[in-house]
């Protein structure tokens, strides 16, 4: 097979990885990449949302199959572009069109879903700015916290948080009436603060089938403790010890089953991974939201823990033969540290020379944000390496992880220190 992948952060340098051992590929390509996926395939300089350069390239390149990474072309509708297409048509993309993609794109698309289908979520209600008084009526109403999403892809950073209910609604009438993160917030999700402990799961379905994925749990503060600014992801853990069969059953019957039934039942085709960001609250499995992707670090320790064949897998969500095919785990732990920029999430500098990496050898390092020129590799973002190890449990697993970044460097680098401490 000749795949095509898109994205360039450390969920893609994980799906090269795996895809580059598959004996179904002919050849990997991946748009744009990073100086990570390089040694699993070839790098292309296209962006994943310009749609004329991948069409050009998948036409003239013989593209068999097109893999994405990242949720914005999802959002955008590339998969029902290539539908669209009577040369693209025949070519698969794994990842949802733009309808069911807005179980990512819209937070209130997502919760009017969950409703219909009876699945676990927070209490809510959305707002826009035509009926602001009422959604300080409504904030009014509720115990603090007091939890404010802006409805659209916000890159991370529309959920907020207050305690006080004057803050709550100056921030409501920020995102509503100032338009703070511009369209996403046109629309404001309102809803009731759950109190727990979050994992992430993921399954892969052909829109009849599904198979479940390694869960994992992902470490999003940028301070040791779970304290500071949200980021993308400084680490992740899979398995998550509290996700016990008794867990996952209650979460594959009220969530998952609910979920692809309910897609289904309101004729949603969906083709590609469904993440479920998901609340232990007391025992019980609640749906923070929906995300049409693999989630980022996770992927870093999903991927790792899978033992099939991932190209198998993706010949049967394009085929609507999943349920075929064979799903198999490595029996270990998996841990991923992340390596950032010096500052980030706010301002950081790139371009930073990174040394050590060659001589790495019990841990993978994946890269988030690097770049090459020749053998020299660069920081090129604010997370620039995942540093990935198994164990024969979690503990085993993180030491190694710890113990590979010691021997890597770069200018201002930063890890947190306790990846996994609430769980080990
Ligand atoms: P989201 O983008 O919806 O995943 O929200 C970002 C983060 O905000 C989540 O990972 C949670 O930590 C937190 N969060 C979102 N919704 C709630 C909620 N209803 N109750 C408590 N925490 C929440
Ligand atoms: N790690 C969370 C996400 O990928 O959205």
């Amino acid at each position: 097979m000749r795949v095509l992948l898109l994205g360039s952060g450390g969920r893609e340098h994980a799906i090269s990885w795996k895809i580059a051992q598959s004996s179904m590929l002919e050849e990997l390509f991946i748009a744009p990449g990073n100086a990570g996926t390089r040694q699993h395939g070839k790098n292309v300089p296209i962006q994943p949302t310009d749609f004329k350069s991948i069409r050009e390239f998948v036409l003239s390149n013989a593209i068999d199959m097109v893999v994405v990474g990242p949720e914005e072309p999802l959002v955008k509708g590339i998969h029902d572009f290539f539908l669209a297409d009577d040369q693209l048509k025949s070519v698969p993309v794994i990842g949802p069109q733009q309808h069911a993609a807005q179980l990512e794109g819209s937070k209130d698309f997502a919760k009017q879903f969950m409703q219909r289908h009876n699945i676990p979520t927070a209490k809510y209600a959305t707002f826009t700015k035509d009926n602001l008084n009422q959604g300080f009526t409504f904030l009014e109403g509720m115990k603090p916290p007091y939890v404010l999403k802006a409805d659209g892809l916000a890159a991370g950073k529309g959920v907020v948080i207050l305690n006080d209910l004057n803050e709550a609604k100056k921030e409501l009438s920020s995102m509503l009436a100032d338009a703070k993160f511009g369209e996403a917030s046109s629309r404001v999700v309102i809803e009731q603060f759950l109190s727990g402990i979050e994992l992430s799961v993921f399954v892969i379905t052909d829109g009849d089938s599904y198979k479940l994925l390694p869960e994992a749990k992902d470490y999003k503060r940028i301070g040791e403790g779970d304290t500071g600014l949200n980021t993308g992801g400084m680490g992740a853990v899979s398995p998550v010890p509290f996700a016990d069969p008794a867990f996952m059953d209650k979460v594959q019957n009220q969530v998952i089953i609910p979920t692809i039934k309910g897609l289904k039942h309101d004729g949603i085709p969906y083709k590609g991974f469904v993440f479920f960001g998901l609340i232990n609250v007391k025992g019980e499995p609640y749906v923070i939201e929906y995300n049409c992707r693999m989630g980022d670090p996770e992927t870093e320790v999903v991927m790792p823990r899978l033992r099939s064949d991932l190209l198998d897998l993706f010949e049967g969500v394009a085929t609507n033969t999943l349920s075929e095919r064979d799903m198999q785990f490595v029996d270990k732990c998996a841990a991923t540290v992340m390596m950032v920029s010096g500052g980030y999430p706010e301002s950081y500098t790139k371009g930073k020379q990174i040394y050590g990496l060659n001589t790495v050898t019990e841990s993978i390092v994946f890269h988030a944000g690097t770049e090459s020129d020749g053998p020299t590799v660069r920081s090129a973002g604010g997370r620039v390496l995942a540093v990935t190890s198994y164990g024969k449990n979690l503990e085993a697993a993180l030491t190694r992880s710890y113990s590979a970044i010691e021997s890597i460097e770069f200018e201002g680098a930063y890890y947190r220190k306790d990846i996994g401490f609430d769980v080990v």
